[in-house]
């Protein structure tokens, strides 16, 4: 394959468009997802050539064939990631090659070719260099939405023969619009988001498609995110629309659901395990019913819950509403257990915090 090295100079391929209002005005308030950086990386795949025409150019529209499979058959996988600026005036980068394998599970999955780790790291590298002055100081981070999708014209259905990988990136600040403040869940007893069998564990567009109806509902609640039960039983509580859940017990044990292949495997859920565990509390992966849930509020074995995903980090749960009415968890403000496990992640990420996993890469 023809990578980034055996292109021309990274400047020759370098066609800078600098967005009309810059960074630094853009940068004052992101949201998420709104605001996006001046460059772009794209890498080509055919049946014939394997991975070829690496390229890092100025952020611009994508020119796809209407017959592009994607546009019919929904062949995309993506995946996020965040840089961070550190205390010490490098760039960071959190568990990159996490999401490198993930990605390549997902195109498993998905009938797409295999990006290799290396060629999706040196991606995010190079536009992390070049888009750095995009990173937000402080409390922010550049989000990086790797994504890749099937662009051959044809209308038969069949793994397409030809596939664009796409790297763009977004500066952020946080997730949600309140802030840290707990967030409200909307429970689905109306749709599920993935069964046995299904595309549940990869990151695919597609799953997010058929998220969307629970999630409008969830808005039409007053709820920041829908929380969905297990397809086969409507009992077992598996994910979030966007994030992985946790519970805290009264004993000061964690409880999320494992990973039986209908929720994506987090970074950010695995982070936490590891890092619990490190702190000698006990972190149970196993199904935990939502009668359970409603149950262990009332008696107060529940005494708190967090969602968690590297868009959100760690974001407290203060109540779910259902069709069968809502519980509050505890008195509905972050915990203690929560908000310290939200600081030693968030001091790793930022580099405040000794890496002691090898977890952040500094990059530049
Ligand atoms: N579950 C879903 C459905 C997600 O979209 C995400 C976000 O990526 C997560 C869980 C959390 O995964 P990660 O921690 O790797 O971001
Ligand atoms: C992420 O956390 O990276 C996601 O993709 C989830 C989405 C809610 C932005």
């Amino acid at each position: 394959m023809q990578g980034f090295s055996d292109e021309r100079p990274f400047e020759d391929r370098l066609q800078l468009l600098p967005s009309p209002l810059g960074p630094a005005e853009l940068l004052k308030d992101p949201g998420f997802g709104k605001v996006f950086t001046d460059h772009m990386v794209t890498i080509r795949w055919t049946k014939d050539r394997g991975w070829h025409d690496a390229e890092v150019t100025a952020r611009a529209p994508v020119t796809l064939d209407p017959a592009a499979a994607v546009l019919h058959y929904g062949q995309e996988i993506f995946e996020g990631l965040k840089a961070y600026n550190l205390s010490d005036g490098s760039i960071a980068l959190f568990r990159a090659e996490q999401n490198a394998r993930r990605f390549q599970q997902s195109a498993a999955r998905m009938a797409m070719p295999d990006l290799p780790e290396a060629v999706f790291l040196q991606a995010v590298d190079e536009l992390v260099k070049i888009d750095s002055a995009w990173i937000p100081k402080a409390d922010g981070s550049l989000y990086l939405r790797p994504f890749m999708f099937a662009t051959e014209a044809f209308l038969g259905v069949r793994p397409s023969h030809e596939y664009l990988f796409m790297l763009i990136a977004s500066s952020v600040g946080s997730y949600f619009k309140g802030g840290e403040k707990p967030v409200t869940v909307w429970l689905s007893d109306r749709y599920t988001r993935a069964a046995e069998g299904g595309t549940g564990a990869a990151k695919c567009g597609g799953n997010y498609a058929a998220s969307l109806l629970a999630q409008a509902e969830a808005m039409e609640h007053g709820c920041d995110q829908v929380v969905f039960l297990d397809a086969a039983e409507h009992r077992w509580v598996e994910e979030l629309g966007g994030m992985n859940v946790f519970v805290v017990m009264n004993d000061g044990s964690l409880v999320t659901p494992p990973l039986s292949g209908t929720i994506l495997p987090g970074i950010t859920r695995d982070a936490i395990i590891t890092l619990a565990r490190k702190d000698g509390r006990t972190v149970r992966e196993e199904r935990y019913s939502m009668d359970q849930w409603r149950a262990d509020a009332a008696s107060g074995k529940l005494k708190e819950a967090f969602a968690c995903g590297t868009a959100a980090v760690v974001a407290s749960i203060g109540k779910i509403k259902s069709s069968k009415g809502d519980i509050v968890i505890a008195d509905g403000n972050t915990g203690p257990i929560t908000a310290a496990i939200k600081a030693k992640l968030v001091g790793i990420q930022r580099g405040d915090i000794a890496d002691e996993f090898g977890w952040v890469r500094r990059i530049g």
